[in-house]
């Protein structure tokens, strides 16, 4: 049994981990695994190469992905589609494992509808696949953004000043309320809760006066612009208040430990899946648990 395999949109850390944990799993039931590098453009492209076990070996620990993942422009269209559909012809695949985000899952739907056989892992780290409770790489995004909130804090507090951190997530909240959650963070600025500036100076004072020496604001990414809110915080306060974008370092950091497990788990899934031949398949946890639904019900 052939098997294709991509990684695409942006990645999430955990994706390394299901590759090493796939393929060898894969090797040992004697599927072949054609990987497609660079998410649906690689399959446009037909752009593959057989992954063998030495090249999966030792990377599970990785944060981004070594089949590369992009976004794809050309995939939206039906030219595009075509191409993907074809590619997946050419190379007489049984079925293709696909891993990302929401993109991702839109763009196996399309497939999944011109005949081609899928299972769709979620892997983002802005944990906004509805239909799961957790996504691949969500935990290593909050776990980095923590880290990283935990330092600046450190020097903030050094002098006292207010400080502002903007965390990833696209449309979603998950990380920034969590991050905000385990920071002890004075104020959270998110899609579901947005504040005037005169509720954040007005919480800022009443922080300050209970004894908090450097309050902290996050804020979900694609919210305000945290730059010039810490101007107008500071001359509202007349306390030097900073601002700070966390970043990639969200995406690009090394797999957690659940991440790692959970990768693991969804690749063992994913084989039993493939050895039942049970198709069209988007992989979940639901109370806890690793399941899959039928893509179309999604
Ligand atoms: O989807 C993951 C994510 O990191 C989002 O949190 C963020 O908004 C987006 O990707 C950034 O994507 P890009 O690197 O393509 O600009």
């Amino acid at each position: 049994m052939k098997i294709g395999l991509l990684t695409s949109g942006g990645d999430a850390p955990g994706m390394n981990a299901f590759i090493s944990k796939f393929s060898t799993l894969a090797i040992e039931e004697n599927f072949e695994i054609v990987a497609f590098k660079f998410g649906y453009q690689g399959l446009i492209d037909n752009n593959t190469f057989v992954l063998s076990k030495e090249l999966v070996y030792n990377i599970s620990h990785l944060g981004g992905s070594v089949l590369k993942s992009t976004r794809s422009s050309e995939f939206l269209t039906k030219q595009g589609l075509k191409k993907a559909i074809q590619s997946y012809k050419i190379n007489e695949l049984s079925a293709l494992v696909v891993l990302g985000g929401d993109g991702t899952l839109k763009g196996a739907k399309e497939l999944v509808k011109e005949g081609v056989k899928i299972i769709y892992i979620p892997s983002t780290i802005d944990n906004d696949i509805s239909y799961s409770e957790q996504s691949l790489g969500f935990d290593s995004a909050v776990n980095a953004a923590v880290d990283a909130i935990d330092k600046i804090k450190q020097t903030m507090l050094s002098s006292n000043r207010i400080f502002i951190c903007e965390v990833m997530g696209r449309h979603c909240d998950d990380i920034a309320k969590n991050c905000a959650i385990a920071t002890d963070a004075t104020i959270l600025i998110s899609s579901e809760k947005d504040c005037s500036l005169k509720q954040i100076v007005a919480k800022i004072k009443l922080s300050l006066k209970d004894g908090e020496e450097s309050p902290s604001i996050i804020v979900k990414e694609n919210i305000t612009d945290i730059f010039s809110l810490a101007k107008q915080i500071q001359n509202n306060l007349d306390i030097e208040t900073r601002a700070c974008k966390i970043g990639y370092v969200q995406r690009g950091t090394q797999p957690s430990v659940v991440d790692r497990i959970l990768a693991r788990n969804f690749a063992k899934e994913t084989i039993t899946l493939l050895k039942n031949k049970k198709y069209n398949k988007a992989l979940c946890v639901i109370k806890g648990k690793i399941t899959s639904k039928n893509i179309n019900d999604i």
